[in-house]
């Protein structure tokens, strides 16, 4: 961290960029040119759950769309966490965010369960 700005590293990709003081991971993403999968920008839909390995403040999030078991496997929606340090961040899936990336294939993936766990 320096002045308030945290590291994401996007993983498998192995690319890191800066977050700003109070940004979310997803405002984060896209002022750098990262198009992590999302949707409403809300909280609302789900689609922009990812795996977080560090500290974040999960933001104001239904229990519908983000469990409490999943905060606790490390699971935040994009949209409104926010990093409370340098932090690590995949797709649920585990795949690579590329020119290749199957955004229908991966809105199926987080609309066919209610949850991923
Ligand atoms: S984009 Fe809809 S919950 Fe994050």
């Amino acid at each position: 961290m320096q002045n308030g700005v945290f590291k994401i590293r996007l993983m498998p990709n192995d690319i890191i960029f800066t977050c700003k003081p109070g940004e979310t991971i997803l405002d984060a993403a896209l002022r750098n040119k990262i198009s992590l999968p999302h949707g409403c920008t809300k909280g609302g839909c789900g689609i922009c759950k990812i795996k977080v390995v560090g500290k974040v403040d999960f933001g104001r999030v239904s229990k519908n769309r983000l469990t409490d078991e999943e905060k606790e496997k490390g699971f935040c929606l994009s949209c409104r966490a926010v990093p409370l340090e340098d932090v690590e961040i995949s797709l649920i899936d585990g795949s690579k965010l590329d020119e290749s990336f199957d955004y229908k294939r991966y809105f199926s993936l987080i609309f066919g369960s209610k949850t991923v766990l």
